[in-house]
């Protein structure tokens, strides 16, 4: 496949053109759990790639981050402000794909993301290519879903190529195409997920926290 084969955005607009959160309001319990142990100072700007309805983005708001979400769904960038509004912060939310994406270097103290699946070329291109938007210390913080999450009722997609596989994305988010990282955590787990009615229950994932180093 071509890895800059621009994605449709439509399945995903069609998703979030409900009045209900497709994913719930909170954030992702294992991106919250991470970012609380970071500080929003001195440097509060933090990136939210695919944060489709905005609800990381939002609760990072909260927390004094100055959050930009980049997504391919205009109907997640809507439910994102009335989210962000709810809670009296703002985010900034830009339309945009990932592989069209021109970002910033050296720029944020945080990028976190929650099951953000691209097909692999994609992925194995683009997602190092986003990482040298970090500045030197920064943190780059993932849940997505395992492999064997296809053996769960719990959510994610379909395709066995969607999927992670640890090994595989450790060795592309670590490579050459990528700044020098450092491994603070990468791990296949089980967990029992409780987002909303499509991500519910026991399901495998993988969770990495990396840290630029360069
Ligand atoms: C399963 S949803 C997860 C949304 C959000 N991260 C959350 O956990 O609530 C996947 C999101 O990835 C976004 N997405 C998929 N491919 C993308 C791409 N190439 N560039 C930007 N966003 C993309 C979709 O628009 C959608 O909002």
């Amino acid at each position: 496949m071509n890895p800059d084969q621009p994605s449709d955005g439509s399945m995903w607009d069609q998703r979030f053109a409900h009045d209900h959160f497709a994913y719930g309001k909170e954030p992702n319990v294992w991106l919250k759990s991470v970012v609380e142990t970071l500080s929003p100072e001195p440097n509060p700007a933090a990136l939210f790639p695919a944060d489709g309805e905005g609800r990381n983005a939002v609760w990072a708001a909260r927390e004094g981050w100055q959050a930009t979400v980049f997504d391919l769904s205009a109907e997640g960038e809507k439910k994102c402000h009335r989210l962000a509004a709810e809670h009296g912060v703002k985010v900034a939310y830009e339309v945009d794909d990932l592989v069209l994406r021109d970002f910033a270097t050296n720029h944020y103290a945080l990028i976190a993301c929650s099951w953000f699946h691209t097909p692999p070329a994609v992925r194995k291109k683009h997602m190092p290519r986003m990482l040298h938007a970090l500045a030197p210390g920064g943190h780059f913080v993932m849940e997505g879903y395992h492999k064997t999450q296809l053996n769960f009722s719990s959510g994610g997609p379909k395709s066995f190529d969607l999927l992670f596989d640890l090994d595989e994305v450790l060795a592309e988010l670590t490579g050459p195409e990528a700044p020098s990282m450092d491994v603070i955590h990468a791990a296949v787990e089980e967990t029992v997920l409780d987002e909303s009615d499509l991500h519910r229950g026991p399901a495998a994932v993988i969770r990495f926290h990396l840290m630029r180093t360069d």
